[in-house]
């Protein structure tokens, strides 16, 4: 019951969500292909984990919508490059994403490429383009973080020990799936505290609570890899394996593997008891990150 609650609020989310996406990240004076190749990843339906943990830690400290839907959707914007790139020929070359053909599939390479650019340099734009007037200490703040958690020591460091792994080893594995996925999860729920101008306490439980629930996200994505419904999935299954792409699945097993997910879920939840009933979306909101099945 709780979780289909949490996914009619989610849902009811996203369709307000998903109007600032299309407005923010498209601009009358791009070239109509390029509105277009960003419309068709728009209108593809992702869950929008991320923006919905901006706009829920945001509201833990009394930060409504209005103020901190421009940075949920800058977090998407970023996350949808990602995404794109990741799909690319040359990284893990998937033809199909979100039930409908891959940008470089529907379209070609370099209008992929350059969609992806488009969403990753404009995502630091509209930070600035919101909060920079409004309070400039903040938005370097947010961009800053932002930086720091997609950048060479966050995702696209994690993309290329992904491709190109430091070693075979349990720690070299969780770090860079930490990295690839767990930082910008974990920014999402930072930036919740930095637009309520939290105690460095608060700040400090939000990035953990973050850290916990990316790491349970990657586990999840890795075991739906293995077992997902690709109809219900919208990507290709069992593309791991077959790529040689090391996960805590291989070193832990499938049930071992589910618990320790579970742990972090746990500790996640014990983060956000303090905030009370404030926080039993966000609570719904980490059991389903692990019994997703999407
Ligand atoms: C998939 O992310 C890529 C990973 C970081 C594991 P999501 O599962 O959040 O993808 P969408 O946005 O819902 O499609
Ligand atoms: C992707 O990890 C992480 C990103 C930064 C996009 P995966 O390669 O496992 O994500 P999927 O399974 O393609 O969504
Ligand atoms: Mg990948
Ligand atoms: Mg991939
Ligand atoms: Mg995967």
């Amino acid at each position: 019951m709780r979780e289909k609650n949490l996914l009619l609020y989610l849902e009811h989310f996203c369709k307000k969500f998903e109007v600032y996406l299309q407005l923010w990240s498209t601009n009358s004076d791009f070239p109509s292909k390029l509105i277009n190749s960003i419309s068709y990843i728009n209108n593809s339906g992702g869950k929008r984990i991320r923006p919905f943990m901006v706009c829920e830690t945001a509201n833990l400290f009394d930060v409504n919508f209005k103020n901190s839907i421009a940075a949920a959707v800058s977090i998407e914007m970023l996350h949808t490059y990602s995404l794109i790139h990741d799909d690319l020929p040359s990284m893990d070359d998937d033809d199909y994403r979100r039930g409908r053909k891959t940008l470089h599939n529907k379209y070609d390479e370099a209008i992929a490429i350059l969609t992806g650019d488009s969403l990753l340099t404009e995502s630091f734009s509209l930070l600035a383009r919101n909060y920079g007037k409004k309070n400039p200490k903040m938005c370097a703040n947010l961009i800053l973080h932002l930086a720091k958690s997609s950048g060479g020591a966050g995702l696209v460091g994690g993309q290329i020990l992904d491709l190109y792994p430091k070693s075979k080893t349990l720690k070299d594995m969780s770090k860079m799936q930490f990295m690839k996925t767990g930082e910008l999860i974990s920014c999402s729920s930072a930036f919740g505290a930095i637009l309520g101008n939290t105690s460095k306490q608060d700040y400090n439980n939000m990035t953990f609570f973050g850290d916990k629930i990316g790491r349970a996200f990657q586990i999840t994505d890795d075991l739906l890899d293995l077992s997902g419904d690709l109809k219900v999935l919208g990507k290709k299954t069992k593309k791991d394996k077959e790529q040689g792409k090391l996960t805590l699945l291989d070193f832990k097993g499938v049930d071992k593997a589910k618990i320790i997910a579970q742990d972090y879920i746990q500790e996640a939840i014990e983060s956000l008891l303090k905030y009370g009933k404030k926080a039993k979306t966000l609570i719904d909101l980490s059991n389903y990150i692990i019994t997703r099945i999407r």
